[in-house]
């Protein structure tokens, strides 16, 4: 095959990945575990070039036009094409496009689903079929380490340990139907990446403590999940939200990526519990929040958080079954 068109999901961490053993490699601190989405995803068309052409790097637009990226992403991306050249043992260049199916407006994270896509597109258009485990520890290489959970579908875990770090499925996208209210508060790019969050993790006093505590919740969140537990799931997914900016709000120089409307949200999720729902709130490197709750709460969490003056808009999720090759070609 020359050329090859594959869509891949966001996914939310429930314990998540801030702070690496090997930057450079993505190999993460501790294990972390996520829901994989199922509306939010990017599709990535990657073409084999013939002899003497380079590789070339496109956003494709909703119109059908295309448009350079912005500088970094274009050099991550073709960095990330010569690992993929180095791993097949081929020498082709490519043509790649790529697009979110989410406003990206919306701040939310997309390197893992785009480095997820271009890592599942890439390998097909070179004709090399890998294992799950293998893409797996592919896309955390792209240096984005959460695309690693993103080729899985369902609940996954990203396994730390060793070299060859890599994500595994621990239950299927059907086995809890749970979903993720989106409260978009804030657009446009974060201040300040994740991968500078990594690096600064290290200058937090409270890093020693996290390290300390995650055992034991992480081990709450896989049961959790694997039990279909919110006693066990709802309190830990926050605690480790809250966790999460603790380290980010302590490093030095301090990174605060919350704003007003997560403050007022938060509260609008601890009302929604008292109410007797199973709402649980989770941020990433970004000020917005998502809550994730059961099926028959859905409706009520959304509009409850449109009501909010601080929320702008809302996006509705829910769990993913995982990448797929799409026959819609983007060029
Ligand atoms: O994969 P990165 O380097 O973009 O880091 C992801 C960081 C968080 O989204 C905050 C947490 C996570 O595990 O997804």
């Amino acid at each position: 095959m020359s050329k090859a068109t594959f869509d891949a999901p966001a996914n939310i961490a429930f314990i998540k990945y801030w702070g690496a053993r090997d930057l450079e490699h993505a190999l993460p601190l501790n294990p972390s575990i996520s829901m994989t989405l199922e509306n939010c995803s990017s599709r990535c068309t990657a073409e084999l070039l013939s002899d003497g052409a380079d590789d070339e790097v496109w956003l494709s637009e909703p119109d059908g036009g295309f448009r350079r990226p912005p500088q970094e992403f274009e050099e991550r991306v073709r960095a990330h094409l010569d690992r993929l050249r180095r791993w097949a043992g081929k020498k082709e260049k490519f043509r790649i496009a790529t697009r979110n199916s989410f406003p990206s407006a919306a701040g939310l994270a997309s390197s893992a689903s785009g480095f997820a896509a271009l890592t599942l597109a890439t390998a097909a258009a070179l004709g090399k079929e890998a294992s799950p485990a293998e893409l797996s520890r592919l896309a955390r290489e792209s240096g984005s380490g959460s695309a690693s959970r993103s080729i899985l579908g369902g609940f996954v875990e990203w396994r730390s340990e060793g070299e060859d770090s890599h994500a595994v499925e621990i239950a299927d996208a059907d086995y809890w139907d749970l979903r993720d209210v989106i409260a978009v508060v804030e657009i446009g790019p974060k201040a300040v990446s994740s991968l500078e969050g990594h690096r600064r993790a290290h200058t937090s006093p409270y890093l020693k403590t996290r390290l300390e505590l995650l055992p034991e919740r992480t081990e709450r969140v896989r049961r959790g999940i694997t039990e279909r537990d919110w006693s066990l799931l709802g309190p830990a997914l926050e605690e480790e939200a809250v966790d999460l900016h603790l380290i980010a709000m302590s490093s030095r120089p301090p990174i605060f990526y919350w704003s007003p409307g997560t403050v007022g949200v938060l509260r609008a999720v601890r009302e929604l519990r008292q109410e007797g729902l199973n709402a649980y709130a989770t941020m990433d490197a970004g000020a917005n929040v998502h809550v994730i709750c059961d099926a028959e709460a859905e409706d009520h969490v959304a509009s409850r958080l449109e009501s909010l003056s601080v929320v702008g808009f809302v996006i509705r999720d829910g769990v993913g079954s995982g990448p797929e090759e799409s026959p819609q070609d983007l060029f």
